[in-house]
């Protein structure tokens, strides 16, 4: 029988065994993703995938608590990271602390994940004295789209990408247990992946991070608002499910309903 992966074991797998991640928001992927993935997300992203907003920003504790309940609950041996969402931990620590602890005791999840690099090194460290592992997120940062103009390249010269490894030491020295490095390139990756203990997880980041984590519906080609460059698509299931509820359709307008022949008896 497998077990639980722990936060020691990921933090293990530095240097060794690449870290297979995905986003994950439901019941039922949760199960099938559990077979195969260390890590199962429970994005933020949700906001975009699931509830067809443009960005990240209006995600609410309470959308992050119903969908990480869901996927806890379902997963038996990936560790589980929920998201904290956009406003609901920035401004200070204590605030930050309520949130995490409200989420990770109301889901059952092992871990939260926040964006941020130097500005939140006090606010990991304040968690993680405490009793919260948390998973941190540098290059771009989809909750500061607005910021930085969109979901795009981070570290267009030596000064950003400097300051990228920088923000990436910082959560690290605070003790996030592993970083979600996000559309940098190549080398950039590489680097902080080199200079750091702990597991980078890659998402646009290059091949030298110690995992990958992408979106899931991306990976099974359902999401078709926009697929970033970097994704190798492992499905096109839009075409599958079109086709599927087409067929449906046009059944149903040509009287075709299911038998009940052996169905009741
Ligand atoms: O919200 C999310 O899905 C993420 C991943 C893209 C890393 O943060």
């Amino acid at each position: 029988m497998s077990k639980k992966i722990t936060i020691h074991e990921i933090v293990n797998r530095k240097n060794k065994n690449k870290i297979v991640a995905l986003t994950c928001y439901t019941a039922q992927f949760s199960k099938t993703l559990d077979k195969y993935a260390d890590i199962l997300l429970v994005g933020d992203s949700l906001g975009m995938i699931i509830y067809g907003h443009d960005d990240t920003l209006s995600v609410t504790e309470r959308m992050m608590i119903d969908h990480g309940k869901a996927v806890a609950k379902n997963t038996k041996n990936a560790l589980v990271v929920v998201d904290l969402p956009f406003n609901t931990y920035e401004s200070n620590k204590e605030k930050a602390y309520k949130t995490a602890g409200n989420i990770l005791a109301s889901t059952g999840a092992d871990a939260v994940k926040l964006e941020g690099g130097i500005e939140l090194a006090s606010t990991v460290e304040f968690l993680t004295k405490r009793g919260i592992p948390v998973m941190g997120h540098v290059g771009l940062m989809p909750q500061r789209v607005k910021m930085t103009g969109g979901f795009v390249l981070m570290g267009h010269n030596e000064t950003q990408e400097l300051k990228i490894l920088n923000d990436a030491r910082a959560i690290a020295n605070a003790g996030v247990f592993s970083i979600v490095v996000e559309a940098v390139k190549e080398k950039l990756g590489k680097a902080i992946s080199e200079e750091l203990d702990i597991p980078t997880i890659g998402i646009g980041a290059g091949r030298y991070c110690d995992g990958q984590i992408l979106v899931l519906d991306d990976v099974l080609g359902i999401f078709d608002k926009f697929t970033p460059k970097f994704v190798k698509k492992y499905g096109c299931l839009s075409k599958s499910i079109e086709n599927a509820i087409k067929q449906y359709s046009a059944d149903v307008r040509n009287k075709k309903f299911p038998s009940l022949k052996n169905v009741y008896k």
